[in-house]
């Protein structure tokens, strides 16, 4: 362990996190220690290095009352939902990628494995993306065998839950009454939440799509919860990794009832995020429709050019947008 760490710190602090890096040679990571900050001597539990460059830092979860992530007044919001994928070596390659570029006007998030958390916050580190889970548990704590509590998201450097997603619907049969106890367990963590919600094909072939995504409105969004903690992702189930697109006049007529919705709770800036199938090809379209605050990306975000292909769409967005 280099003598010299606590001392040859350059602290950089952003809303969630506080990073200390080092400019001494490191060949490995080394286990939780002390370090000296402005704030005090304070416990470290995360280190991490880069050997190829010597860089050396570690991240501090700071207290909850953070900024959200939409305080940043960014146009549009691009997120990356890796779900189950990828490895570990192909999602440590795919951060050092998306580190390597911004896009004016955009606000990326990554929302990685649980386990990959802490590794994508600090490859990440510097650059305007930021991490999120993609679920937590409605509990802060206690027997409850694999689950994640929105605290330790946070801890991990989380600064947003997705909560509501189709396949957590599907797959664990969350209804709407959990996500909302669920999202007030995250905001309580200092987490914003991005709740998700969409029909699916049978319920739009029956002609209530607009019907059902209400409904799941008024069951996952807290009441009273406050607007510049919360986003919204309406993903229609028919068209997450099917390669099936909304269209434009379905999206543009669902995100209107959605901005209805919430213009009559008061929630008006709320952003609605699209999701399903985007793709580089087809994002300026989406980023055309109004009410569209962004997207919510699945299978192109685990390609590099893909996402970034996506980011430049939103880039091209917020600039026509300003
Ligand atoms: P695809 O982009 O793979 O359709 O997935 C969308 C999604 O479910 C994002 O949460």
């Amino acid at each position: 362990m280099p003598e010299c760490y606590a001392r040859s710190c350059k602290l950089s602090a952003r809303p969630g996190q506080l990073t200390i890096s080092c400019a001494v040679p490191v060949s490995a990571a080394w286990p939780l220690q002390m370090v000296e900050t402005d704030g005090g001597i304070r416990a470290v539990d995360w280190v991490w290095c880069d050997a190829a460059s010597g860089r050396a830092g570690a991240m501090v979860p700071l207290p909850a009352d953070t900024q959200s992530v939409r305080g940043r007044g960014i146009e549009v919001i691009i997120a990356a939902n890796w779900k189950m994928n990828p490895p570990l070596a192909d999602a440590a390659a795919l951060a050092v990628a998306y580190a390597a570029d911004s896009f004016d006007g955009v606000t990326r998030i990554l929302f990685p494995p649980a386990p990959y958390l802490v590794q994508m916050g600090v490859r990440l580190d510097g650059t305007d993306m930021l991490v999120g889970g993609q679920d937590c548990h409605h509990n802060a704590s206690g027997a409850h065998t694999g689950d994640v509590a929105a605290g330790m998201l946070a801890d991990c450097g989380a600064r947003v839950v997705l909560l509501g997603h189709s396949e957590r619907r599907a797959d664990h049969g969350e209804d709407d009454a959990l996500v909302a106890t669920k999202a007030a367990a995250a905001l309580s963590a200092g987490l914003d939440v991005m709740i998700c919600v969409g029909e699916t094909l049978d319920q739009r072939e029956a002609g209530s799509a607009e019907a059902v995504v209400t409904a799941q409105l008024e069951g996952s969004v807290p009441a009273g919860i406050d607007t510049s903690r919360l986003m919204l992702a309406y993903e229609p189930v028919w068209a997450i990794g099917t390669g099936k697109v909304a269209g434009v006049e379905e999206i543009a007529a669902m995100h209107a009832a959605i901005q209805q919705w919430l213009a009559k709770r008061d929630l008006a800036s709320v952003p609605i995020l699209y999701g399903g199938s985007v793709k580089p090809g087809n994002a300026d379209a989406i980023f055309g429709v109004p009410d569209v605050g962004g997207a919510l990306v699945g299978g192109a975000s685990l390609k590099a050019e893909d996402f970034n292909g996506i980011c430049s769409a939103g880039a091209r967005a917020a600039a026509a947008r300003s």
